[in-house]
C-alpha cells in the first residue's frame, strides 16, 4: 500500500481506498484500477495523495476486504445525510429506515467476522460528517462484538455512533471545515454539539429503539474519563458505557481522516497517540479496540529488527505484532532470498518504526524497488 501523490499516478495502479465525495456517492472505490480521466479529476478536485495497493499495475494486487460492503457503507452515508437533513429542514426524521441500515451494518460485520480494520476512505466537501457517523458506527460495533455486547444492544451502539454527531447540523460548513484559527463564537459552536444533538434526539428520535440512550452518547462523546472533556466535564464513573465505545471510535476516526486542517495519521500513530493522551479514553476497552485494527495494515512498510519488511497478514489479536516479508537489510540492501515471518512470538518492540508518505516514496525510489511485489 502506497500513498502515492496525485501528479504521479499512472492509469492501471489499484485504487486501496475510497473516495467519496458527497452524501452516498462514491467517487473512487477501492480496488478498481485507476483511468486517466479520474486522474485528472482527483488534480483537479485538489486530493494530494491517494492510496494504491502497487505502483506497477502488473502486480493486479487488490485490497483487502473491509468489514462492510461497499454498498452497506454508501447506502449508510446516504442515510445518515438524508437523517440530518430531514430533522434539519422538515423537523422529521425515519426510524424505520436509519434502524433498518443499522441492522445491515450489523449483519455485514457478523458475516465478516475474519476482517479487520483497514485503511480509511477519503472525503470531500460536505461527505465528512456523514462518512465519517458510519465510520464511527461501524469502529463502535467491532469494538461492542469484542466486549461480547447482545446483538439487540449492539444496534443501540450502531444508532448511537450513526447519530453522535447530529448536533453538528447547527455548525455551519465553513466552520467544520475551517483551516485557520477558530474563533471563541465558532469554537464555542463546536463545542455545542453534543448538546445540540442530545436535544434533536429528544425532539425527534422517540420512535427509535432505546432513544433515551442515544441521547446520552451524543451528549456524552467528548467527556474524558479523567473530567477533562466537554460540554459538562463528567468522569469515567458517570459516563454511559457505549458512550466511552463511541468517543474511542471517533477519536480514532477523526485521527486517520484527511481534514482540511490536518493530515490523516496511519493507525500506528493514532494507536501511540491515543495511548498517550492518558485520562482521555478507557484504557481497557482502547486496548480491545485495538485487538480488531490493522495497526499495520497489509502493504505496510515496516523497519524491524530482522530488517525492512512488507506486512502480508494481520490477524485479531495480534495486531501490534503482524507477519512480514523481510526483503532488504538493515543497511537496506535487498535481499536475494526474502523470508517471512511471523512475529507474533515477538516483542512489539522488534518493530521500530513504519516506513510512509514521502519516506516511502523516497525509500522505495533509493531501492528501485516497489516492496508490494513480495504481496502479488
Ligand atoms: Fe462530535
Amino acid at each position: 500500500m502506497l500513498s502515492i501523490p496525485v501528479k504521479k499516478l499512472r492509469e492501471g495502479m489499484v485504487v486501496a481506498q475510497s473516495v467519496y465525495s458527497k452524501a452516498g456517492a462514491a467517487f473512487l472505490v477501492k480496488g478498481k484500477p485507476l483511468t486517466a480521466q479520474y486522474i485528472k479529476s482527483l488534480e483537479k478536485i485538489g486530493i494530494p495523495s491517494l492510496s494504491v495497493t502497487s505502483t506497477d499495475p502488473r502486480f493486479n494486487i487488490l485490497p483487502p476486504e473491509d468489514v462492510v460492503e461497499e454498498k452497506t457503507r454508501l447506502d449508510a452515508i446516504q442515510k445518515v445525510h438524508d437523517v440530518f437533513k430531514d430533522i434539519s429542514e422538515k423537523k422529521e426524521m425515519d426510524p424505520v429506515g436509519l434502524t433498518a441500515v443499522a441492522d445491515k451494518l450489523i449483519s455485514d460485520i457478523f458475516a465478516r467476522h475474519e476482517n479487520l480494520i483497514q485503511l480509511t476512505d477519503i472525503r470531500l466537501y460536505d461527505a465528512y460528517t456523514f462518512a465519517h457517523s458510519v465510520n464511527v458506527a461501524v469502529l463502535s460495533a467491532m469494538l461492542g462484538k469484542v466486549e461480547g455486547i447482545s446483538e439487540a444492544d449492539m444496534r443501540i451502539l450502531v444508532l448511537g455512533g450513526l447519530l453522535h454527531d447530529l448536533g453538528k447540523i447547527k455548525v455551519p460548513i465553513q466552520v467544520l471545515n475551517k483551516t485557520g484559527k477558530l474563533t471563541a463564537q465558532e469554537f464555542e459552536a463546536i463545542k455545542a454539539h453534543p448538546t445540540e444533538g442530545f436535544r434533536r434526539i429528544h425532539e425527534f428520535g422517540k420512535m427509535l429503539p432505546k432513544w433515551e440512550i442515544l441521547a446520552i452518547i451524543a451528549a456524552q462523546h467528548h467527556e474524558h474519563m479523567d473530567g477533562s472533556g466537554y460540554p459538562k466535564g463528567l468522569r469515567g464513573d458517570q459516563l454511559h458505557r457505549f458512550a466511552k465505545i463511541v468517543a474511542i471510535a471517533d477519536v480514532y476516526d477523526a485521527l486517520t481522516s484527511e481534514r482540511p486542517y490536518k493530515k490523516a495519521y496511519t493507525p500506528s500513530v493514532a494507536y501511540g497517540i491515543m495511548r498517550t493522551n492518558t485520562g482521555h479514553l478507557e484504557p481497557e476497552l482502547l486496548e480491545h479496540f485495538f485487538d480488531n485494527v490493522a495497526l499495520y495494515p497489509i502493504g505496510a512498510v515496516l523497519k524491524t529488527f530482522y530488517g525492512y519488511g512488507i506486512v502480508t497478514k494481520c490477524e485479531f489479536g495480534h495486531t501490534r505484532t503482524p507477519t512480514i516479508r523481510v526483503f532488504a537489510n538493515k543497511k537496506r540492501e535487498v535481499l536475494t532470498s526474502p523470508f517471512t515471518i511471523d512475529l507474533k512470538n515477538d516483542s512489539p518492540h522488534v518493530i521500530e518504526k513504519e516506513i510512509s508518505g514521502n519516506e516511502l516514496m523516497q525509500f522505495t525510489h533509493n531501492l528501485s524497488l516497489d516492496p508490494s511485489k513480495y504481496l502479488a
